[in-house]
């Protein structure tokens, strides 16, 4: 890659396409999540690599409950791994784990896990992984605006973003969504309203760190004006 290229320093990634994928191999959709899990560390550590220094990923929605119970509890047993996993693979790649989303509704085991990884990791500046789990926008927005109503504050644009679960970690300049839908599904609206979007038809289990690098070249060459000439 060209080492000019400009880098997003804040990247947010709405991981689709696992359930396809699974189905284009006559499996179940579980096994498609199982490929796309795997898929993460892989983009993670390309993306660190390239310069990046946060990375947000879209795993659950608060929306995605209403799947199948099935499907739901593989996502959940995925996330769990992973997170147990973690604090191995941390301690030498210096990552910050973040959760970001309505942790009331998970189960305790998966929270204290959660917890325990971003308590010991929060010391780490280099980079950080932001993982949003029974995430969604709306609610997010109306959480900040009422913590300011709660605090007696005016509501204005920075008390909102001031805060969002991400407001240490600023805006993304980067949206990507693969898995060929073009929306946002409530993915950090309110921090996107700038970001460059980056729209592929490659599916998440596929998406690799050439894929990743197209992405960042198409950055390279937006010229962002947030609404000036
Ligand atoms: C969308 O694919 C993907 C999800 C709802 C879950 C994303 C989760 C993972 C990649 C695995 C766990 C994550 C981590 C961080 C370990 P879809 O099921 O909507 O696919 P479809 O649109 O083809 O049906």
């Amino acid at each position: 890659m060209d080492a000019n290229l400009k880098i997003p320093t804040h990247v947010g990634i709405i991981m689709d396409g696992n359930g396809r994928w699974a189905t284009l191999r006559g499996k179940k959709r579980s096994y498609g999540h199982n490929a796309g899990s795997n898929n993460v560390d892989r983009i993670v550590t390309h993306a660190f690599n390239r310069g990046v220094k946060t990375l947000t990923l879209y795993a659950f929605s608060s929306e995605n409950w209403a799947r199948p119970k099935e499907e739901v509890d593989e996502l959940m047993r995925l996330l769990k791994v992973y997170f147990k996993k973690f604090i191995k693979k941390v301690l030498k790649n210096k990552i910050r784990l973040f959760v970001m989303g309505d942790m009331s509704k998970l189960s305790p085991d998966i929270v204290k896990i959660i917890e325990e990884d971003m308590e010991a990791t929060k010391h780490l500046t280099d980079h950080v992984l932001n993982i949003a789990i029974n995430y969604g926008s709306r609610s997010e927005i109306v959480m900040a605006v009422n913590k300011l109503l709660a605090e007696g504050k005016e509501v204005t644009e920075q008390g909102i973003s001031e805060n969002l679960y991400t407001a240490e970690f600023g805006e993304p300049d980067l949206i990507i969504r693969t898995g060929g839908e073009l929306r946002l599904s409530n993915f950090m609206m309110y921090q996107g309203a700038y970001s460059e979007l980056y729209f592929t038809d490659v599916l998440w289990p596929d998406f690799d760190e050439g894929e990743l690098d197209k992405a960042l070249s198409s950055f390279s060459e937006r010229k962002r004006r947030f609404g000036k000439i």
